[in-house]
């Protein structure tokens, strides 16, 4: 089973009833205070059990992470840190990352408000979620908020206010996340949805799709005083730091709404000058894959089903039997692209599904909407994915799906939602008789910033509250 009360609530819940949220972005300036610090924020840290039917819905939650620096600076011993996966220790916005993830011109870290090689480390994400605005004062007003007595400097600060559940474009989000064996979640009973994945694609320490136990850093057993941590599975001389902990990707990806369906009005305008607001509307759902009300294109082809996107059975679809070639929801549709379920040929729908099995994540993100200096109002979405091997599965899904313009047959398409960083794309949609290929997608969203992080599990967070030294 699943240890539901070590792990951070954030792994299996989105927290969507608590609308409110704040992102603290902090950069240890002094570990003793610090670690002071966090043996207090840990009481209001809720559990993955509070996701469980049984257990009251929290008011208010925090949760905590930590990128490589941070780990560092707050007394993680070296040989420890050094067991981490390279794409974390290195993070976002170093090394091979940015060629990786296509952020590249616009999106170059070097032009990031944060997280970027220009500006101030991070080193703890500081995430606050809560029912009320009300509750949220609370937490500003609480002993433990952040302030540079507490042993921090305050790199970077975003609200977010959560009012509908749609993202900005427009459209239903959060619909589709992996259904995980032994979760406090219970699996889809409907024969269409996909199969559950083992709990070590988004936790450490557990079995994951190739039944391999996800890799967990440990620490030397002297190091844990108090006898906090799980026991480690292969060495009797250490404990387990890593398991019940994941790995959590951040990203502030401003999202242009006048573009994206500016564009999509002219690519539909009729030939007498006239806007087709159903066309324009149909192309927009084109290129995310469902329309506007979360409604799959592949489970209705030709008009939006509203009841249908908001109904439980809105994510019980694949692609191969009833969609193959893309005339409903094309191939390089943004969901077809970040989850191709059972159509990525050659291998046959059961073998495809495996292999989308191994790039999944949990998406955790929130819309933001902020008045800028300028005055100029700015939108995007607050990107969080929660995944147990960053490289395999967020970094996959980005690299090799969306901004791949090869991806599945096509010739020289980019995801056209997220991509195009690297000037105009091209979308194809199929049909019959012939294809339409559309030119001159700009590109809609640009990176502002972001972050690598690691989400222990509570005991490891308790371990470092009561490092030594
Ligand atoms: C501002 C940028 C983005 C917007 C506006 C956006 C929007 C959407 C929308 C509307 C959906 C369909 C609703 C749903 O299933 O929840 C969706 C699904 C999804 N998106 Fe994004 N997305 C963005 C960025 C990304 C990025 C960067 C990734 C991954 C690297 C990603 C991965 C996914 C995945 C995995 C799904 C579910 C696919 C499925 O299982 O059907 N998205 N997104």
């Amino acid at each position: 089973m699943i240890d539901l009360e070590d792990i951070q609530g954030l792994v299996f819940s989105g927290h969507g009833h608590m609308p409110w949220s704040r992102f603290i972005f902090l950069r240890v300036s002094n570990a003793v205070p610090a670690r002071t610090w966090l043996q207090q924020v840990i009481p209001e840290i809720v559990s993955s059990k509070a996701r469980s039917r049984s257990e009251a819905k929290p008011e208010a939650t925090a949760h905590i992470a930590f990128t490589a620096e941070g780990l560092a600076a707050i007394g993680l011993n070296a040989s420890t840190l050094d067991a981490f996966p390279r794409e974390f220790t290195e993070g976002m916005s170093s090394g091979q990352r940015p060629r990786v993830l296509g952020d590249v011109n616009a999106n170059d870290p070097q032009k990031w408000e944060f997280g970027g090689p220009n500006t101030e480390p991070i080193h703890i994400l500081l995430a606050l979620y809560a029912q009320s605005q009300n509750r949220m004062t609370e937490y500003e007003q609480a002993s433990w908020y952040p302030s540079s007595s507490t042993g921090f400097s305050l790199v970077y600060s975003q609200n977010s206010h959560r009012q509908s559940v749609n993202e900005p474009f427009g459209f239903r989000d959060g619909i589709s996340q992996p259904a995980v064996i032994d979760g406090p979640i219970p699996l889809p009973t409907d024969p269409n949805a996909l199969p559950p994945l083992t709990p070590g694609e988004f936790v450490l320490g557990y079995n994951n799709e190739y039944a391999n136990m996800s890799p967990a850093p440990a620490v030397p057993a002297a190091s844990d005083r108090n006898t906090i941590l799980p026991p480690d599975a292969d060495d009797a001389t250490a404990r387990s730091f890593g398991r019940n902990g994941t790995f959590l990707v951040y990203r502030k990806l401003k999202q242009d709404y006048d573009a994206f369906w500016g564009w999509c009005e002219e690519a539909t305008r009729k030939q007498d000058g006239s806007v087709d607001p159903d066309a324009k509307e149909m192309l927009a759902a084109k290129l995310v894959g469902r329309y506007k009300s979360g409604c799959p294109l592949t489970l209705s082809p030709k008009a939006d089903n509203p009841a249908l996107g908001a109904s439980d059975n809105n994510n019980s679809f694949k692609f191969a039997d009833k969609d193959l070639e893309g005339y409903a929801c094309p191939i390089g549709s943004h969901i077809r692209r970040a989850n191709p379920r059972d159509v990525l040929h050659p291998n046959g729908p059961e073998r495809s599904v495996a292999i989308s099995n191994r790039h999944r994540i949990m998406r955790r993100g929130r819309p933001y909407s902020e008045t800028l200096e300028s005055g100029t109002k700015e939108v995007g979405l607050l990107f969080i994915a929660i995944n147990a091997d960053l490289q395999r599965q967020f970094e996959f899904i980005q690299q090799t799906w969306l901004v791949n313009p090869k991806f599945n047959g096509l010739f020289n398409d980019e995801d056209p939602l997220v991509s195009n960083a690297d000037g105009p794309g091209t979308m194809t949609i199929q049909r019959e008789p012939v294809r339409q290929k559309l030119h001159g997608l700009p590109q809609f969203v640009t990176m502002r910033g972001g972050a690598y992080f690691f989400l222990p599990g509570l005991r490891a967070l308790k371990y470092l509250a009561n490092l030594a030294g």
